[in-house]
């Protein structure tokens, strides 16, 4: 039970081995519908539509749903690469791929990209930082920077601080579910004091569901 990767093993985030075979159906509910809206939002905000061939990231990619539709927007001469911890999930991604030609995945460390610097044009992350600690999230901020192209552009959808009481309801009641310290940072701001210590430039595009935001970065 709750037998992690050998990827996974080597983070201190929560890694999902375990849950690969019913995240996809848990997902939607978990998020109250909202996932498959909220994943659109994120790609509209990466502004694919430049022309030019374009590198994508996405970190902490899960089941690859995200990756897959960004990859669905972009020509087969582009490249979308989802990278996550946990090899499970990384299964999962793979068999869903399809037949398409611009997509791949890899199990890999957020905080130790195994890609080369200023290598992506755009990089992506939805619910993944509320998986690592306030260190681990310094870390895969610099790892961003590192492999972004200068003028290059992320966004990152996650838990933020409540700003209604329904949104006060869901986040509390997540951080108690899964009893997820890592929750309660993101809670209190530390997702907002880690991107504002980071090189990034960095604003909230939107905010939504009581405790989500999306973060535009440009490096
Ligand atoms: C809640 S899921 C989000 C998946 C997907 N992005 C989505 O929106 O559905 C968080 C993911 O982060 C992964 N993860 C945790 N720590 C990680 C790390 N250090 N590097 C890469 N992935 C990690 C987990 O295995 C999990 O699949």
């Amino acid at each position: 039970m709750n037998k992690r990767s050998a990827t996974a093993e080597r983070t201190a985030g929560i890694t999902l081995d375990h849950a690969a075979a019913v995240y996809d159906w848990l997902s939607p509910m978990m998020t109250l519908g909202s996932e498959h809206h909220s994943n659109i939002r994120a790609i509209e905000r990466l502004e694919l539509d430049g022309g030019q061939p374009v590198r994508v990231l996405d970190l902490g990619c899960g089941t690859g749903t995200l990756t897959r539709m960004i990859a669905d927007k972009l020509p087969a001469t582009a490249e979308v690469i989802g990278i996550d911890a946990a090899e499970k999930m990384i299964e999962v991604a793979e068999r869903k791929k399809g037949a398409r030609k611009n997509l791949r995945f890899e199990a890999a460390l957020a905080e130790e990209l195994p890609f080369e610097n200023e290598s992506f044009d755009r990089m992506v992350s939805t619910f993944f930082f509320h998986h690592i600690n306030g260190g681990l999230k310094a870390k895969v901020l610099q790892e961003m920077w590192r492999v972004m192209r200068p003028d290059g552009l992320a966004i990152i959808v996650d838990v933020d601080m409540p700003y209604n009481a329904f949104g006060k309801l869901c986040a509390w009641s997540g951080y108690r579910l899964f009893n997820q310290p890592e929750i309660l940072e993101n809670i209190e701001g530390r997702l907002r004091e880690e991107l504002d210590s980071s090189n990034f430039d960095n604003h909230i595009d939107s905010r939504y569901g009581g405790y989500i935001s999306l973060f535009v970065l440009k490096k």
